[in-house]
């Protein structure tokens, strides 16, 4: 056999050709795979959990706490509010405003969100997860970072926040005992994947966009990113119990954080469409070289 270098160029041709008709088609069925929620529903008040079997009251009447055996929502202590308000001016007011109204773009450079009433769980999850006080404002999507204000203080600014316009949802911490991790996986199949791919490491989304990695995250911010649909992730309320709420967490916090690949390379997790991509790279490359060897032969 010859290994000409025009015959070597020629099949690489045929496989770059090979991938451009098949591509489309991929990315089609890729699509069609990924829209599992309700486009239609934009509001982002979150009205709560519909099926919490806890539900307790202050003495203004207020919910202060509901829940089941899967998930409780706790509000952060009234008594945090002075504190809160203290570092909301300090790290937050600058671009929020200072009733946390935000400010509208009206054609001007800074446009920053109306924070008020988005519930204690929002707050505390951007800035636990290190995303606010953000540092660069006109990023498109403000990346999680090793947090500069403490649990604590998160809580503070949750708390000051919601003393606004007491919203919900509270903060929630998910009792990963009652979780069934198997149910877990397979939810997070048909939610979570399209956009995290199913071992979790993120993968990019449209116009400059991406959905982050899910490794250590910690399972009460799981459960805060679910309910409330930081950015661009959607806000699961109704179509997901607390219960599968709780196997979905177990499964991010346990599974993903140990990937294995039973099947050779990983490559990233991606699923089915890009290792059939890499299989069809490969498969049709050598099997046109295969053809030019068994023609030159006579
Ligand atoms: C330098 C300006 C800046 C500072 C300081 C800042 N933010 Fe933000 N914040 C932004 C911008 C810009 C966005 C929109 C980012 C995005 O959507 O990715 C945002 C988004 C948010 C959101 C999400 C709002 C929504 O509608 O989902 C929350 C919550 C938030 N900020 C809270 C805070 C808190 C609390 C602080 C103080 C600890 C803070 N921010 C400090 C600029 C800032
Ligand atoms: C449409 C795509 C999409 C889907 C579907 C989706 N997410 Fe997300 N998710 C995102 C994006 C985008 C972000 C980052 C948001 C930001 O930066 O504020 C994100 C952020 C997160 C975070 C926070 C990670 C961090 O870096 O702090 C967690 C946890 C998470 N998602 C879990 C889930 C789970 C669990 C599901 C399924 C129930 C899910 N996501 C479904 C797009 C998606």
């Amino acid at each position: 056999m010859k290994l000409t270098s025009p015959l070597v160029r020629r099949a690489a041709l045929w496989s770059v050709a090979g991938f451009f008709v098949l591509a489309p088609g991929a990315i089609f069925v890729g699509a069609a795979h990924g829209a599992n929620y309700n486009p239609t529903e934009t509001s982002r008040r979150n009205s709560g959990t519909p099926n919490s079997s806890i539900v307790v009251k202050n003495k203004a009447g207020t919910v202060i706490e509901y829940g089941n055996k899967y998930i409780t929502y706790t509000a952060p202590p009234a008594k945090l509010d002075n504190l809160g308000e203290a570092l909301y001016m300090e790290n937050c007011a600058s671009c929020h405003g200072n009733q946390a109204d935000g400010v509208p773009a009206n054609g001007t450079t800074g446009a920053y969100p109306d924070l008020v009433g988005l519930g204690p769980a929002t707050i505390d999850f951007w800035v636990d997860s290190g995303r606010m006080p953000a540092t660069d404002p006109r990023a498109i999507e403000a990346p999680r970072r090793l947090p500069r204000l403490t649990p604590n203080q998160a809580l503070a600014i949750a708390a000051w926040v919601n003393s606004l316009a007491p919203s919900l949802p509270l903060i929630p911490s998910p009792n990963l005992a009652n979780a069934n991790v198997s149910d877990g996986a397979a939810l997070f199949a048909l939610n979570c994947a399209s956009c995290h791919t199913i071992e979790g490491d993120g993968d990019a989304l449209a116009s400059s966009t991406f959905s982050p990695s899910l490794r250590h995250i910690p399972a009460f911010q799981v459960v805060e990113a679910i309910r409330t649909g930081p950015a661009n992730m959607p806000r699961f309320t109704g179509n997901l119990s607390d219960q599968q709420v709780d196997d979905v967490t177990q499964y991010v916090t346990t599974e993903i954080e140990h990937p294995n690949n039973p099947g050779g390379f990983g490559l990233g997790g991606l699923g089915p469409v890009a290792e059939g991509f890499v299989g069809l790279l490969l498969g049709v490359g050598v099997l046109v070289l295969v053809c030019y060897w068994i023609g030159e032969r006579q």
